[in-house]
């Protein structure tokens, strides 16, 4: 068993989430857990980096059909080794997708709040933002969203040949219903639109199950690019690995093409920690996710109890909670956390309009950081 609750130094490391703000803030912001990786890949790449040679790789196919198998045993969904392509990173991944569908000025679609590389990610390849809201509203007392169908078909009318979707969705902290998934599936179909489906949370599930949206039907299939990783789960980001798949040979044409002469090979030393993480560390995911929910619970009754001005989600994947600090009335929840609880968490307007005066906290970390954490934001709500 890991141990999660043994803090790790991570101080006067390259950390970005431990050294962006001085030393005396406690930082809950970006989604990087503070645990270490688990062993088989400490040992995997202490053995390939004494290897001394470190030239271009070359796709590793005992990786790509690690892939191939572990969809299958985890979903039913097969892919063959083809049909993946590596990539250094998914947020690259998911720019490809907006530079190899469609053409300057059509629109690709996000549902907001989201993870905020999705709002820049259309205009950086010369396509224009497009918004289906997602609608806030309250359920058994937790914060939670749902999609407006009748927004969302009229927005993918709008020359909309993307649709980025986040599933399971950062920061609302949940996947989508195989009923939501297909509500949205159908509308995609029926306007041609293809589908980017970012699913790099989608094994931090803490209750219920994964669904990949391109396993739903092979016409689904035939119109996805999924982009997965094992970077969030086994915290490993730092090295950068992800993956696409595209079954439809078409749409992998065009998207080779977009990421021609622009996104370099995955890095070497990523292609070996992701084979240790695929291949050896089941067991730790196991002990994490028990970990992670544990932590979702502590958080969540804290807040319930303590803090009863601030509205939660009860995440069902992740380990990002959803803060509504609108009740506070503070002019800037992200700079009154900062500067009267020494605590950073990630500012909700970052996330798109619609997430303003709320925050994003990551309880990826161990019970005594988030213990802390939350003590520090009801001394200053308190004051
Ligand atoms: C939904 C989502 N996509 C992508 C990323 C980042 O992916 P990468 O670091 O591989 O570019 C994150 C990181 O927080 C995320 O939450």
């Amino acid at each position: 068993m890991s141990n999660f609750d043994q803090a790790v130094e991570r101080r006067n490391t390259d950390s970005i989430k431990w050294n962006h703000y001085e030393a005396d803030v406690l930082p809950m912001w970006i989604a990087d857990m503070d645990f270490q990786s688990p062993q088989p890949i400490i040992d995997a790449l202490q053995a390939r980096v004494s290897e001394g040679h470190y030239g271009y790789g070359h796709d590793n196919q005992e990786l790509i059909e690690l892939i191939c198998e572990r969809m299958q045993r985890l979903y039913q969904w097969t892919v063959h080794p083809d049909e993946v392509i590596s990539l250094p990173g998914l947020v690259s991944g998911f720019n490809v997708a907006c530079r190899a569908i469609g053409e300057q000025g059509d629109a690709v679609l996000v549902q907001t709040p989201v993870y905020p590389p999705f709002l820049s990610a259309p205009t950086n390849q010369q396509r224009r933002l497009n918004i289906a809201e997602l609608v806030l509203q309250t359920s058994n007392g937790f914060l939670d969203y749902s999609i407006d169908f009748d927004d969302f078909k009229k927005k993918i009318q709008d020359k909309t040949h993307l649709f980025i979707l986040c599933h399971p969705h950062n920061p609302i902290g949940r996947g989508f219903s195989e009923s939501e998934l297909t509500q949205m599936a159908d509308i995609c179909l029926q306007n041609n639109t293809v589908i980017c489906s970012d699913e790099i949370h989608c094994d931090l599930i803490l209750e219920g199950e994964h669904q990949p949206f391109a396993s739903l039907s092979p016409e689904i299939a035939q119109q996805t690019i999924s982009l997965f990783a094992p970077s969030k789960t086994y915290n490993i980001a730092g090295l950068g690995y992800s993956f696409a798949i595209i079954q439809n040979p078409q749409l992998k044409r065009l998207y080779k093409q977009a990421m021609s002469g622009i996104v370099s090979y995955a890095n070497t030393l990523s292609v070996i920690a992701s084979l240790a993480a695929y291949k050896y560390c089941d067991d730790w995911l196991q002990d994490l996710i028990i970990y992670l929910r544990e932590n979702r619970d502590f958080a969540v009754n804290y807040i319930q109890q303590k803090l009863p001005q601030i509205k939660t989600t009860n995440p069902t994947a992740t380990y990002l909670l959803w803060l509504d600090c609108r009740e506070l009335a503070l002019d800037h929840p992200h700079h009154f956390f900062l500067n009267q609880a020494k605590l950073a968490l990630s500012d909700g307007k970052t996330f798109g309009q619609t997430g303003e005066g709320f925050m994003r906290l990551n309880f990826g970390c161990s019970r005594q950081v988030l213990t802390e954490s939350l003590d520090r934001m009801y001394q200053a709500v308190q004051n």
